[in-house]
């Protein structure tokens, strides 16, 4: 089996995406690392060993940076409920998270997989880039990265121009795309061009599972706040980057370029700057995803909704 290593920031979206990744037939999740994000640390770390414990998966949970590097936080928390999991007072995990740090975590299960580990990240790049600084060698042993984060026309969610994962923290994310001479990249444009139909979604959710029940709870308030934005259409930007970690072969269309993340720009800090006409002369780093097949999309949501 594939190992894959999940960094991420649960989140309504981030549980999705793991779910998935727990119902994967070819991989085998080897480790959650997690970063702040969408709520601070003790709140992702908890909703991740809930989630874990809620599926009924035994995979180590490593907390990471509780801060950008540099800046202070600025969280999601209208999206996703204080706690991250739509404060529906959940009873907490028995189980706690491993004593390692995730920075170290993702180095050494990067030299127990090296060649072949699978790594995707969910939330801001914190842990990563920390990871990278201890050991600058760690994409010489990752076989494949996925990020979720950017919005590669600069339509943001966050600001106008920026997405809210690499405008977490801006300095994490220039220092990930730096480091890695490919990432595949699933940005927010690609996630609004893959929306999900409310009612569907609703008819997932009838299904006589633990996995979806509790799923069913902790998206409501954000599926009620979308519905109100975005009408009929939810999107779930962590679900599509999982897609196409997990099944590479339901991208339809994917556009290589190069991508740097601007840390200086008065009305642009951490917008993900795409060198479409490769002016710059610099390697292309990314492969953008435009497309992805919809119905193995929703499949994959809809079986792992199912699962356990
Ligand atoms: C990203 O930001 C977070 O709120 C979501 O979990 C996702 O990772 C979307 O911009
Ligand atoms: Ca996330």
């Amino acid at each position: 089996k594939i190992p894959l290593l999940i960094d991420t920031d649960p989140g309504v979206d981030d549980a999705l995406a793991l779910l998935m990744a727990f119902n994967a037939p070819r991989h085998e999740v080897v480790g959650l690392t997690i970063a702040a994000g969408n709520v601070g640390l003790q709140y992702t770390v908890a909703n991740a060993l809930k989630l874990c414990e809620v599926a009924g998966v035994d995979v180590p949970v490593f907390a990471g940076c509780a801060a950008p590097l540099l800046h202070p936080a600025r969280d999601a928390a209208y999206v996703h409920g204080r706690d991250g999991f739509g404060d529906i007072n959940y009873a907490e995990a028995t189980r706690r998270a491993e004593a390692e740090h995730a920075a170290l975590a993702i180095l050494r299960l990067s030299h127990e997989h090296a060649g072949r580990l699978l790594l995707v990240a969910l939330g801001p790049l914190t842990n990563i880039a920390l990871a990278l600084k201890l050991d600058p060698t760690l994409p010489e042993r990752v076989a494949r990265c996925v990020v979720m984060g950017g919005a590669v026309t600069a339509h943001g969610n966050i600001t106008p121009a920026a997405e809210f994962n690499i405008a977490f923290d801006p300095e994490a994310a220039h220092i990930v795309f730096e480091a890695f001479a490919h990432i595949d990249l699933a940005d927010w444009e690609a996630v609004i061009a893959h929306g999900l139909l409310h009612d569907e979604v609703l008819r997932w959710f009838q299904v006589d599972s633990e996995r979806a029940r509790f799923y069913e709870s902790i998206s409501r308030k954000t599926r009620e706040w979308s519905a109100d934005r975005r009408g009929d259409y939810w999107h779930s930007a962590d679900g599509l980057a999982m897609a196409y970690a997990l099944e590479p072969e339901g991208a339809l269309e994917v556009v290589e370029r190069p991508v740097a993340v601007e840390l200086d720009g008065r009305l642009t800090r951490g917008a993900t700057v795409v060198d479409w006409q490769r002016q710059d002369g610099r390697a292309d780093n990314a492969a953008i995803l435009l497309r992805y097949d919809q119905p193995r999309f929703e499949a994959l949501i809809q079986a792992a909704l199912a699962a356990g």
